[in-house]
């Protein structure tokens, strides 16, 4: 698999390791994003780490060779980061891609492709619709775009090449390991500071939450039953809008549910994402496990106050990087 070491990569192989019986390599090129510790203490015959770049063939190419499937994470992932430099996200999300679906064409390998709901653009607040696997895309920043565009290309090399691949698009994932400069790690991480949290424009904009514990049971069960060509959209139906996630925060954290900022806007920000995932649920039985939001973030909290030492070091550069451009 590709990126392990990242947020939500790393939630996968600890999945993997609990629930199957593979052995699995993770390819990972270890950027600002990565944890190596978020690998540690799992056993040597079933985890293997190998540092490398998904962009570059010579690398990529031996290791699909020597594998059954490959499960690609590894992607640039923050949208703020996407609007100051897209360079990154074009050579990893397109190129690397890219490069991953010629090394499963030439091996003949099965590949599931992770995506995000992003690609579908944003709705209205009071649209009663929800994005489906049928919903037009439409995205709207550099890397909403890449990962789009990434999705296009694993489509294309299915139906050109007939490439065994599937695609999941999911919603936004919370829990451990996440990178701080993300909405909910910068708010618990600011609060254990004694910093008041920081809410782009008005805080209207809805997420549509998940426990990354339940993205990591989703793409399992889409890899062993998922069918070959098909999108399956991951969500658990936890709408809330940033303000109620600060609020919560907040109280969570013993402190007045009106101690936040309003900041300068995302540029681009999209308004609302929500998923209907009824095609996964109904076709291949999927059920999330971790729906109680407050339980969840309340878990996230403790789990931030405990990893202080993983944090701690790039606070500093984070928030002085937001504080350029006034957020
Ligand atoms: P992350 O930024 O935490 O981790 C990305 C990982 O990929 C890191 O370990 C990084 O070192 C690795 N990586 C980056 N460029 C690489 C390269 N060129 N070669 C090899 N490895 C490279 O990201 P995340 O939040 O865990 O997201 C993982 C995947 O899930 C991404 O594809 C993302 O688009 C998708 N996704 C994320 C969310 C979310 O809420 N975070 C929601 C839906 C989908
Ligand atoms: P983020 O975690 O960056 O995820 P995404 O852009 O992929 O949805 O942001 C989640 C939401 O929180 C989004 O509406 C932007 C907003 N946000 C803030 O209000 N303040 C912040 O400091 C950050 C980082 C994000």
């Amino acid at each position: 698999m590709t990126g392990g070491a990242g947020f939500i990569g790393s939630n996968f192989v600890h999945h993997l390791v609990a629930h199957t019986d593979y052995v699995v390599t993770v390819l990972d090129k270890l950027t600002y994003a990565a944890s190596r510790e978020a690998l540690d203490g799992l056993p040597e015959n079933r985890v293997q780490l190998v540092v490398g770049d998904i962009a570059e063939a010579d690398v990529v190419d031996p290791l699909v060779a020597s594998h059954d499937a490959v499960v690609h994470y590894a992607a640039e992932s923050h949208n703020d980061n996407s609007l100051d430099d897209p360079s990154p996200f074009i050579r990893t999300n397109l190129v690397g891609t890219f490069t991953i679906l010629e090394a499963v064409r030439k091996h003949d390998k099965r590949l599931h492709h992770v995506s995000t709901d992003e690609v579908y653009g944003d709705l209205e607040l009071d649209d009663p619709k929800r994005f489906t696997e049928d919903t037009p895309y439409n995205p709207s920043s550099p890397y909403s775009a890449s990962k789009a565009g990434s999705d296009h290309l694993v489509r294309a090399w299915v139906r050109s090449f007939g490439v065994r691949a599937t695609v999941s698009n999911c919603s936004n994932n919370y829990g451990p390991w996440q990178h701080i400069e993300k909405f909910i790690p910068r708010q618990i991480t600011n609060v254990i500071d004694g910093v008041r949290p920081k809410l782009y424009g008005s805080g209207e904009n809805v997420r549509d939450w998940i426990h990354a514990e339940d993205h990591s049971s989703a793409v399992l069960t889409i890899l062993e039953k998922g069918r070959i060509g098909e999108t399956y959209l991951i969500g658990a139906d936890g709408e809330k809008n940033n303000l109620e996630v600060v609020r919560l925060i907040l109280k969570l954290m013993g402190q007045p549910e009106d101690a936040f900022d309003h900041v300068t806007d995302r540029a681009g920000h999209d308004l609302r994402y929500a998923i209907e995932s009824g095609k996964l649920r109904s076709e291949l039985g999927w059920r999330p496990r971790f729906q109680d939001f407050e339980a969840g973030l309340a878990d996230t909290i403790a789990w931030y106050q405990q990893h202080e030492d993983w944090w701690r070091p790039h606070k500093d550069a984070v928030e002085a990087a937001y504080a350029q451009k006034g957020q």
